[in-house]
């Protein structure tokens, strides 16, 4: 059996609440559950779905910022989902009160759950994906480094952090304005002393390749004669107390109304606000304290009795706390959709609910420049992943606190790994990739440049998992589900369908410790195949404090790191679309497309699009899926089958064949000889081999349908 009720209870009704009893087996695991911290696995623990601002986290904190009342359960031969449907204060049971029961229950006298069937965790995901409802692709440059801080307080200091970042060559996409760009923190203004002309600053910055994303908060200054309060008083589109008044709370900008984002013409209303700065040139928006957050409270959110609109079935904020963050959101990914019709927006958001993937990023909210933030953000992304909010990052280097050059390094090398990947902090001294001496700046760019290389595959495996409903950064579970032991491999993760990365977590590692699943695994960079080290007693073992032995299906690995390794692997047979480094995303399109082949038996694919409308909806794309098959004496790339528009074929190609054993005695295209030539002279229609790190590199101008690159070694 694959679940079933708990025989004793089943469903029950108590105090004022209604629960629902499952069996508890041995073997089960308990994942998804949105933004938590912990480990990944949630078994043994209770949690609770209430969306919270709370800025002094801990890896135990719960709840946080945003709820997702959805659980994948997994044991050795199947795997189920739960989605509790419901957006009240409800708690899920994983075990922690029960040995032979696990549990949920919600606020109120009816239950509404989904039971999402597997049998694979893969096929939950996807099932539930399409309940929630899809991911959106999100225009490319929302795929490039983000740099933001609390604190950019004026138009001089963003040119200046403009002119710093391409000066020196660390790639960027988008430079973001917290608070301090408002007049008196009131949303939809800018501070005309700090930035006299924004839409000039703006599009300056656009010229120079980097988009501008600003922050609005839902807390409107109550101040009449100021038009976003005198507008919504007007519509009677703020929350009104339980005595029928505007109710007045407190954020940001001192005494604020709060927009009732459940109602309709509210969400409407507030899409149209952005006009204004969309007109500036404003590329994307920023939606916090959405939780809401109210200073004025002692529970910090809006008191229960607030009323609310709910779609025209009236309700309070007791009963829609959790999904006022989302619709906010919606409200503001539907303007935008409204302003500029042709484009994909990008929109972040702080607080959500099941379902926020339709409409926004997510962020972790708060965190602080400590190493346990920078472990604990990798099984919580994991956990977001799990339920279906491909697009999350959590702040680079940490929002509070300040921490060491190794820690910002660190984490900008696990956060070129995020799906969203955002340098934040809250004032204190800078904390970008150049502010940490030209040692740090060194390795800093290092880590932003392989992002932007692997912006080729990060696009493609974003549009899979956008398609799919799995994450694009994801345990190893989902992958390789048959060990049991991966279930607590939780600071390790996919990153896509073929790369395995186990970035440094510990301050001074000299050695990282990870396992590697079944089969064989190939250093990124090099390409040497990964060979078994004695695991016991070499440094900390992040993976369990166990040594581990190699089983059939595990591979334990000490990798030796410095500070400027990002541990990244290749599973044999991938192959790996790639680009030149570029400064930010619209620099220009692949060309040359790198395909890096690894050794074996395998798959790729490379998606392609105009990276910034919607028309990929209607078939403006191109997908390109390769086969790559190599055994002693041969390689070879095959491009199975081209589909869709061809104007996105890519113009030239670079292939390159990672650890071939012998140089070649030939290397040919569809049959055809192509000839050798030096490293610096490779064009099309050449190959150069390097043979102290065994790669073969091989030029081609555009290539059809069906072609093959083929190369013979000498034995
Ligand atoms: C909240 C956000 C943070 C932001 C700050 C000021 O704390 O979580 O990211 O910088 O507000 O707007």
């Amino acid at each position: 059996m694959v679940a079933g009720d708990e025989p004793s209870c089943g469903l029950s009704w108590g105090g004022a609440e209604v629960r629902s009893d499952f069996q508890l087996h041995a073997g089960d695991h308990f994942f998804g559950l949105g933004e938590r911290g912990g480990p990944l696995d949630k078994r043994g623990t209770v949690l609770l779905n209430w969306n919270q601002d709370i800025p002094d986290h801990e890896p135990w904190t719960d709840p946080l910022y945003q709820s997702h009342p959805f659980v994948l359960v997994v044991n050795e031969c199947s795997a189920y989902g739960v989605f509790l449907d419901d957006p009240r204060r409800s708690w899920f049971d994983l075990g922690k009160t029960s040995l032979s029961a696990w549990s949920f229950g919600v606020e109120g006298n009816e239950l509404n759950y989904y039971f999402v069937a597997g049998p694979s965790a893969a096929e939950v995901l996807g099932r539930y994906a399409a309940l929630v409802g899809p991911t959106p692709l999100p225009p490319r440059w929302a795929l490039g480094y983000h740099q933001c801080r609390w604190g950019y307080k004026s138009a001089a200091r963003i040119r200046r952090l403009a002119r710093d970042f391409r000066r020196q060559r660390v790639p960027c996409d988008a430079l973001w304005l917290d608070i301090d760009h408002m007049d008196g923190y009131r949303c939809f203004t800018w501070n005309r002393r700090r930035f006299p002309q924004p839409r000039r600053l703006v599009q300056e910055l656009r010229r120079q390749g980097f988009r501008t994303v600003v922050i609005v908060d839902p807390g409107i200054k109550r101040e009449p004669r100021y038009a976003v309060y005198d507008e919504g008083t007007k519509g009677g589109h703020f929350c009104r107390g339980a005595d029928g008044k505007t109710y007045v709370g407190e954020a940001w900008p001192g005494r604020c109304v709060f927009p009732d984002f459940t109602r309709p013409a509210t969400r409407e209303w507030w899409g149209r606000l952005y006009r204004d700065l969309v007109e500036d040139g404003v590329a994307g928006f920023w939606n916090d304290m959405n939780e809401p957050a109210d200073f004025s409270q002692p529970e910090h959110t809006l008191p229960l009795s607030v009323r609310m609109h709910n779609d025209g079935e009236l309700s309070d904020h007791r009963r829609l706390h959790n999904v006022y963050g989302m619709q906010m959101a919606r409200a503001t990914f539907e303007g935008l959709s409204r302003l500029r019709p042709k484009e994909r927006p990008f929109v972040l958001t702080r607080a959500g609910f099941a379902g926020v993937q339709r409409y926004a990023a997510v962020w972790t909210g708060d965190n602080q420049s400590r190493w346990e933030h920078l472990r604990m953000s990798v099984p919580m992304l994991l956990n977001l992943g799990l339920s279906n909010v491909i697009f999350c990052g959590a702040d680079i280097g940490g929002f509070g606190r300040t921490g060491s050059a190794e820690l910002f390094t660190r984490w900008l090398q696990l956060g070129i790994f995020y799906p969203f990947c955002r340098v934040h902090t809250a004032g204190g001294p800078e904390q970008d990739p150049l502010s940490y001496g030209p040692k740090h700046e060194r390795l800093n760019r290092r880590a932003i440049e392989l992002r932007y290389r692997l912006l080729p595959y990060l696009y493609t495996e974003f549009e899979h998992a956008a398609a799919t409903g799995l994450p694009l950064m994801r345990p190893l579970l989902l992958d390789f589900p048959r060990h049991p032991a991966v279930h607590r491999a939780e600071y390790e993760f996919m990153f896509g369908r073929q790369l395995l990365a186990a970035p440094v977590l510990e301050e001074g590692a000299r050695v990282r410790s990870f396992i590697l699943p079944a089969g064989d695994w190939y250093d990124f960079a090099r390409g040497a195949l990964v060979r078994p080290r004695a695991a016991a007693g070499k440094g900390a073992n992040l993976w369990t404090a166990e040594p581990q032995k190699a089983t059939a299906d595990l591979l334990p690995v000490d990798w030796p790191v410095t500070l400027n390794s990002i541990p990244l692997f290749a599973r044999g047979g991938a192959i790996v679309p790639l680009q030149p480094v570029r400064q930010h995303t619209d620099d220009s399109p692949p060309d040359p497309l790198i395909l890096r082949v690894f050794p074996g038996t395998g798959r790729g694919w490379c998606y392609l699009d105009d990276g910034a409308t919607i028309s990929y909806r209607e078939g403006a794309y191109l997908r390109e899926e390769y086969a790559a098959d190599s055994r002693r004496g041969q390689a070879r790339l095959h491009l199975v089958r081209r589909q869709g528009e061809p104007c996105f074929a890519p113009r030239s190609y670079v292939v390159e064949f990672m650890g071939v054993g012998n140089s070649p005695s030939a290397v040919m295209l569809d049959g055809a000889r192509l000839r050798p030539c030096r490293a610096a002279g490779l064009q099309a229609g050449s190959w150069h081999f390097d043979g102290r790190r065994r790669v073969l590199r091989v030029a081609l101008d555009a290539l059809g349908s069906g072609a093959v690159v083929e190369c013979r070694t000498r034995r």
